[in-house]
């Protein structure tokens, strides 16, 4: 059997996760999610997934990755056969569900960057971009043909994707994450420090983003429960759980490996890193709203578009510097956008590796070409609201399903008493026993009302007034196709040898 790649060094797998998890969700999604979701409000929600689900949930991934030094199918697939679905269940969905449009978005961003030159989106910035730039549609059936400009921009995604994740993991991913992330925390230096100077931006950060009002998030009411299944949502999205990445960046770790500390250092620096940009995001909202002279809670009605609407409009306003600020801050998306393509890349790719023994470079090359064409749907005219959509059903159902079925996993057939042993074996900070009980009960059984509490929201009310007909056909139809896609790789027969745990005698060190 061929010998596992490893990561070179403690820093590049630390970057190469936090890579993973920092991206367009922490700053495109995480910001219209909280000022959607009642701003402040939506923190606690945040926090509490972040405790009883990210941070459980990011252990037993990395537990999964390294015991088992696999990929998903395979790490499931060694526990227990019939497990095997799920763990292709995770990259799959994943890899259609979200890399797909991650990369339409990537594009977008790439444009917007283009356009900061000249702030070629004009005075009303919410029109340029959804009649100029995205030429919406009217549903998603009415695809409209492609927009050219966005499609560029996707294409070079993936071929930035394919260029990184070509090379094994040391030297490409690896590489990548120790460029792209210092100067992802240098641009949002910049970025957040420039942006708390404008005018109007503390006021609004005082009154919308640090302070909760607590009648919003009572879990009680239809509207309450909605803002915890979208901050769970959210949680799963952000610390790229349930995609099964976390898994196989672990399954490149060797033996000896502080699997906790690195577990935290991922899950809070990432919710740090989207803390502290929700400071930029609030503030920009703050000053545009007082420029413009709107109260707050009107400035904006983007959603999915807050990044390129609200943004935009801000750099309007800007008494000098416009264009810098525009490329500093399209250019702080391209790079945490990018950080996170590769990550889904690869792990639908070792997921592939792993099962059918391919060539990293056939299958990269291969895998990218798919990927670019199915992205292809996200570049037509309805290609925004397909994304709203299937971003809707994979987060709120695909990514958290993924989560329940490992808590099970690890917690019950695997037994969390072995899976603690595991981590205590290989070295580090020492798993406290409450992680066994939340893994075994609390995380799944809340994750259960989670799905629970989207369900009855679904069926009071359609989402975002799609119809019955698209969100059925769309949403539920793309899990679906993810599902007999995950059931058909599943029944390909594994080579003995590779359900065998592999004891290769290697790497007794600690990375540093
Ligand atoms: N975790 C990645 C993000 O937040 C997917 O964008």
């Amino acid at each position: 059997m061929a010998k596992r790649s490893l990561w070179g060094s403690k820093a590049g797998f630390l970057l190469a996760a936090i890579g993973s998890a920092v991206g367009l969700g922490n700053i495109w999604r995480f910001g219209y999610m909280a000022y959607e979701n009642g701003g402040g409000a939506f923190l606690v929600p945040y926090a509490v997934a972040l405790v009883l689900a990210g941070i459980p949930l990011m252990i037993v991934e990395y537990v999964l990755g390294h015991r088992e030094k696999a990929s998903p199918p395979l790490a499931f697939a060694r526990i227990d056969r019939r497990w095997e679905t799920i763990g292709w269940w995770m990259p799959v969905v994943a890899f259609f569900g979200i890399t797909l449009f991650y990369a339409a978005v990537i594009g977008w961003c790439m444009n917007y960057f283009v356009f900061s030159f000249t702030q070629a989106w004009g005075a009303d910035t919410g029109a340029f971009f959804i009649q100029e730039f995205l030429q919406r549609s009217e549903g998603p059936f009415q695809l409209g043909g492609i927009r050219w400009p966005i499609l560029a921009g996707t294409v070079l995604t993936w071929v930035i994707s394919w260029a990184i994740c070509y090379r094994e993991i040391n030297h490409g991913i690896e590489k990548a994450s120790m460029i792209f992330m210092p100067l992802l925390v240098v641009l949002t230096l910049i970025l957040v420090g420039w942006s708390l100077r404008l005018e109007g931006a503390w006021e609004a950060i005082k009154t919308h983003y640090l302070s909760a009002d607590w009648v919003k998030i009572n879990p009680l009411t239809l509207a309450g429960s909605k803002v915890w299944v979208a901050a769970f949502g959210q949680i799963f999205f952000t610390l790229s759980l349930g995609f099964g990445i976390m898994i196989t960046y672990a399954s490149y770790l060797p033996k000896k490996t502080d699997i906790v500390g690195n577990a935290l250092i991922t899950s809070v620096l990432n919710c740090l890193y989207s803390f502290i940009t929700g400071f930029a995001v609030f503030g920009t909202i703050g000053f545009m709203a007082l420029s413009k002279g709107v109260p707050f809670d009107e400035a904006i009605t983007a959603g999915a578009g807050l990044a390129f609407v609200v943004y935009p409009e801000a750099i309007n306003q800007l008494p000098s510097g416009q264009t810098i600020f525009g490329l500093l801050f399209f250019l702080m998306l391209i790079m945490a956008g990018l950080s996170s393509a590769i990550s889904l890349v690869e792990a639908f790719c070792c997921s592939l590796i792993d099962k059918f023994s391919f060539s990293r470079k056939k299958t990269v090359s291969v895998v990218c070409l798919i990927g670019c064409l199915g992205s292809v749907i996200f570049t037509t005219r309805a290609g925004a609201h397909i994304l709203d959509i299937v971003d809707h059903f994979v987060n709120n159902y695909g990514l958290v399903t993924g989560g329940i079925v490992e808590c099970l996993l690890v917690g019950w057939v695997l037994k969390a008493s072995m899976a603690r042993k595991h981590v205590d074996q290989a070295g580090g900070v020492k798993l406290h026993k409450v992680w066994e009980v939340l893994i075994k009960f609390i995380t799944p059984a809340i994750l259960i009302v989670v799905i629970g509490f989207a369900l009855c929201s679904e069926f009071s009310e359609n989402y975002e007034g799609f119809s019955t007909r698209a969100l059925l056909f769309v949403g539920v139809g793309w899990l679906l196709a993810a599902l007999v896609i995950s059931l058909l790789l599943m029944r390909f027969p594994w080579k003995e040898s590779k359900l065998a745990r592999d004891h290769e005698p290697e790497e007794d060190h600690l990375l540093v």
